[in-house]
């Protein structure tokens, strides 16, 4: 079976490639967003890669995604820090969820160590580049099958009591 994925990426992630390449790298949003879709599919996932700059529209998305029973690779950007509309919706989540950022927050400046998103994910992966989405999505197949499992498992039986 083929689970869908959505990798919801925040503001200023779609200038990546011309956007402080020091810090972000040389890739671009496209290249990011083929990589997923390369990834996903040796790990048996159909990813639909997005990014917008508008805080209304990403939570619009975790919205979709908590209807369908989605499970997300989020990157939230400047939303990690600071955005409890974006935090409130992620807990209302059905399926997995993976924060994901091309830098380690924690070695950056001190604004960036708090993210309000963190605690309601199932986990974070920060700081190797484009390996962070790969790494994100690997969690999120082991994620999602243990979840399927979950939800498909078959009634235990109950055995007849004893006389
Ligand atoms: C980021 C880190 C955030 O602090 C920053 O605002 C971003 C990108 C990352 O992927 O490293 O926009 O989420």
């Amino acid at each position: 079976m083929i689970t869908q994925v959505l990798v919801l990426n925040g503001p200023n992630l779609g200038r990546l490639g011309v956007r402080e390449p020091e810090v972000y790298g040389s890739a671009s949003f496209d290249d990011l967003a083929e990589l997923c879709r390369s990834t996903g599919r040796k790990l048996g996932l159909s990813v639909d890669v997005r990014q917008t700059d508008d805080e209304s529209e990403l939570i619009s998305w975790v919205h979709e995604a908590a209807d369908a029973r989605l499970p997300m690779v989020l990157n939230p950007a400047a939303f990690t820090h600071y955005s409890y509309a974006l935090r409130d919706a992620l807990a209302m989540r059905t399926a997995p969820l993976v924060e994901v950022h091309l830098t380690n927050p924690a070695r950056r400046e001190s604004f960036r160590h708090t993210s309000v998103v963190a605690s309601v994910a199932d986990g974070t992966v920060a700081g190797f580049g484009l390996v962070s989405y790969q790494l994100a999505l690997q969690a999120i197949a082991e994620l999602a099958a243990e979840h399927t499992a979950e939800h498909t498992a078959e009634p235990v039986p109950v055995s007849p009591a004893a006389p």
